[in-house]
C-alpha cells in the first residue's frame, strides 16, 4: 500500500559532481551540483541546473562553458564544502587544497584531484523553475590512466563515485548485479 509524499524533488540517488567555472572576474570556482542528467547521445550531452543566484551561474553564462569534476569518496567532505559556500567570498580550490587545470577545450577549469572530469560547452539553456537548465556537449573526458576496465571503459569501482541521497546522506557504488542490456535476456521468449 502506497502513500502520497506530495509534490517533491524526488529522485534517487543521484551522483554528487564538481562543476568547474571560471568566474566572471577570472578566478576559477567549484560548486557541488546534484541536479542533472545525460540528455543525449549523439552529440553526447548533459543537463545540469543551476540557480541563478550562485557564482557559477555567472561564470556559465559568461564563458558559456563548464567541467563536470567526478569526486570520489575520499573526496566527498570537500566536494560538500563545495555546496556550502560561495566562491564570491571563498577561494575554494585554495582552501580546499584542490588544483584547477586549464581545459584543453573550453573555458573553464577541471579539478586535477577529481578521478574523471568532462569539458562541456554551452549548447543550450532554458529557464525551469528556480533554476537554469544548461545543457553542455561534452567534447572530451579526461580521466586518470588507471581506471580502465576488462572493456577499455571507465570501471565505476575504481572511479569510486560519490552518489547523493537527497534525504541527506552521501553514498558509495556497491558491487554489480549484472551486465546492463544483457542480463534481462533471461526473460526473453521467441
Ligand atoms: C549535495 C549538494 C548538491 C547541490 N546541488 C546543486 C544543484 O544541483 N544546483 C544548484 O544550483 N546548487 C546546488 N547546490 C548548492 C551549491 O553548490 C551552493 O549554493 C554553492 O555554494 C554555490 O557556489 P557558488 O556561488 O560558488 O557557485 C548543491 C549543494 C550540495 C551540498
Amino acid at each position: 500500500m502506497k502513500k502520497s509524499l506530495g509534490a517533491d524533488t524526488l529522485a534517487y540517488p543521484l551522483p554528487l559532481y564538481l562543476l568547474g567555472t571560471y568566474a566572471p572576474n577570472g578566478q576559477p570556482n567549484i560548486m557541488a551540483l546534484a541536479w542533472t542528467g545525460i540528455v543525449s547521445s549523439v552529440p553526447p550531452t548533459i543537463m545540469v541546473g543551476v540557480m541563478p543566484s550562485r557564482l557559477t551561474h555567472e561564470g556559465i553564462v559568461k564563458n558559456q562553458a563548464f567541467t563536470v569534476n567526478f569526486p570520489n569518496s575520499a573526496l566527498a567532505a570537500k566536494a560538500d564544502y563545495a555546496g556550502l559556500v560561495s566562491g564570491r567570498q571563498h577561494d575554494k580550490f585554495a582552501e580546499l587544497g584542490l588544483t584547477p587545470v586549464e581545459s584543453t577545450l573550453v573555458k573553464a577549469p577541471y579539478v586535477a584531484e577529481c578521478p574523471v572530469a568532462a569539458e562541456c560547452r554551452v549548447i543550450s539553456m532554458a529557464e525551469v523553475g528556480d533554476h537554469t537548465m544548461f545543457v553542455g556537449e561534452i567534447l572530451d573526458i579526461k580521466a586518470e590512466e588507471d581506471l580502465s576496465g576488462a572493456d577499455g571503459g571507465l570501471d565505476v569501482l575504481k572511479v569510486d563515485p560519490v552518489v547523493f541521497n537527497y534525504m541527506g546522506d552521501y553514498h558509495r557504488v556497491g558491487p554489480s548485479l549484472g551486465k546492463s542490456f544483457s542480463c534481462g535476456l533471461v526473460y526473453k521468449k521467441k
